[in-house]
C-alpha cells in the first residue's frame, strides 16, 4: 500500500506522515529532504542557488548520509529548497529515488508537493493536507523557536506565502491536489485529530 501526502509548507503532512507510517509498519519518505540535500550540497560546494547544472549534478548525485544534515531543517533551507526545486532536471533526478522507494514490496509512505500528481499517480491512497497560512505560520514559528531559531511570526508568513507562490506556480510538478486525492484541513484540528481523520481515510480506501 502507498499513502501519498502532498500539501503546503508547515501543513502538518510531515507529522501525519510520520504517525501514519508507523501506524501501519510502513517505511516514510520526506520527500522535501531530498530537495533540502541538494540545495546544501550545492551551498557548501560554493555555488550559487541559481546555478541549475550545479543543482542537477547535486541532485544526480545525491547519498542517502546527506539526508541525515540536521542543517537540513533550517528555515533558510526550505525557502533554498523551493528555489532549486523548480529546475525540471533537478526533480528528474530525484524522481527515480522516490519511485525506488515507492515500490518497496511493503508499500510506502511519502510526503511532498507533487507525490500523488507525479512521483506515485496510481497509489492507493492520496492525501493532500492543508491549512489556512497564519495557522501554517503560527505552527512553525512555534517549531522553529524550540529549536533555538529566533525568528518572527510575521517573517515566517512572509516565507510561507511565498513558497506557496513559488511551489503553485512553477511550471514542472506544481504543487496541486491530485484529481482523485481526499483534501484534508487541518486549520481547526490539532495533531491527533488530524491523524484520526487520515486514519479513517486510509481504512476507508485500503
Ligand atoms: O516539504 P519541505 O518544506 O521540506 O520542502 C522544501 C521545498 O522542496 C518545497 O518548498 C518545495 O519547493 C520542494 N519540494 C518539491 N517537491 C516535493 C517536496 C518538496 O518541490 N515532493
Amino acid at each position: 500500500m502507498v499513502i501519498a501526502i502532498d500539501g503546503p509548507a508547515a501543513s502538518g503532512k510531515g507529522t501525519l506522515a510520520r504517525r501514519l507510517a508507523a501506524h501501519y509498519g510502513l517505511p516514510h519518505l520526506d520527500t522535501g529532504l531530498l530537495y533540502r540535500a541538494v540545495a546544501l550540497t550545492v551551498l557548501d560546494a560554493g555555488y550559487d542557488l541559481d546555478d541549475s547544472a550545479a543543482a542537477t549534478r547535486a541532485a544526480s548525485s545525491l547519498i542517502a548520509d546527506r539526508l541525515a544534515d540536521p542543517r537540513l531543517r533550517d528555515r533558510a533551507m526550505g525557502e533554498a529548497a523551493s528555489r532549486i526545486s523548480s529546475v525540471p532536471a533537478v526533480r528528474a533526478a530525484l524522481l527515480a529515488w522516490q519511485q525506488r522507494f515507492a515500490g518497496t514490496a511493503t508499500g510506502a509512505v511519502l510526503d511532498g508537493r507533487d507525490i500523488g500528481t507525479v512521483v506515485c499517480p496510481d497509489a492507493r491512497v492520496k492525501l493532500f493536507i492543508t491549512a489556512a497560512p497564519e495557522e501554517r505560520a503560527r505552527r512553525r514559528h512555534l517549531e522553529l523557536m524550540r529549536r533555538g531559531e529566533n525568528t518572527t511570526l510575521a517573517a515566517i508568513l512572509d516565507d510561507i506565502l511565498a513558497r506557496d507562490a513559488r511551489d503553485s506556480g512553477r511550471s514542472t510538478a506544481p504543487l496541486r491536489a491530485a484529481e482523485d486525492a481526499v483534501v484534508l484541513d487541518t486549520t481547526e484540528l490539532d495533531a491527533d485529530e488530524a491523524f484520526e481523520a487520515a486514519r479513517a481515510v486510509v481504512d476507508r480506501l485500503r
